[in-house]
């Protein structure tokens, strides 16, 4: 029968255990905060008269701004079958995708072909002189 020995360390309890570490966790999550998400592109509303179609790069991925008489859409231009790049016919009055004929209605909803969803809008918003596109 032997005795620990009077050195052995005793265990944390999980009282110990939290008060000590609980607070380094904290401090941690204080001074090491989650990086920042993507920020909506702002744009000077200048550039965007109402009722013309203006592309802009956002994240490189070409997005078509058209201020209404209500406010602002953005339209991404990938098409939604394999991302080619589409672009507005005024003759046909819709979108057309130069790779496999696919086509989208003034509103992005798919007309023909094989695009199995309409074009993706983007969040935007007009704040005073500025135009926010994006999340
Ligand atoms: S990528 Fe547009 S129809 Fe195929």
């Amino acid at each position: 029968m032997g005795a620990e020995p009077a050195s052995f360390p005793k265990p944390f309890s999980r009282r110990s255990f939290l008060a000590v570490c609980a607070p380094l966790a904290v401090s941690c999550a204080r001074t090491n905060p989650q990086p920042p998400g993507p920020k909506p592109l702002s744009l000077p509303l200048d550039r965007f008269p109402p009722g013309v179609r203006v592309t802009v790069l956002v994240s490189d991925r070409p997005v078509e701004i058209v201020r209404t008489e209500t406010g602002v859409t953005a339209r991404s231009l990938l098409c939604t079958h394999q991302g080619c790049e589409v672009s507005w016919s005024e003759t046909e009055n819709a979108y057309r995708c130069p790779c496999h004929e696919g086509m989208f209605d003034a509103d992005g909803r798919v007309k023909e072909g094989p695009p199995p969803k309409p074009l993706a809008t983007l969040p935007a918003r007009i704040d005073g002189p500025l135009l926010f596109v994006g999340p």
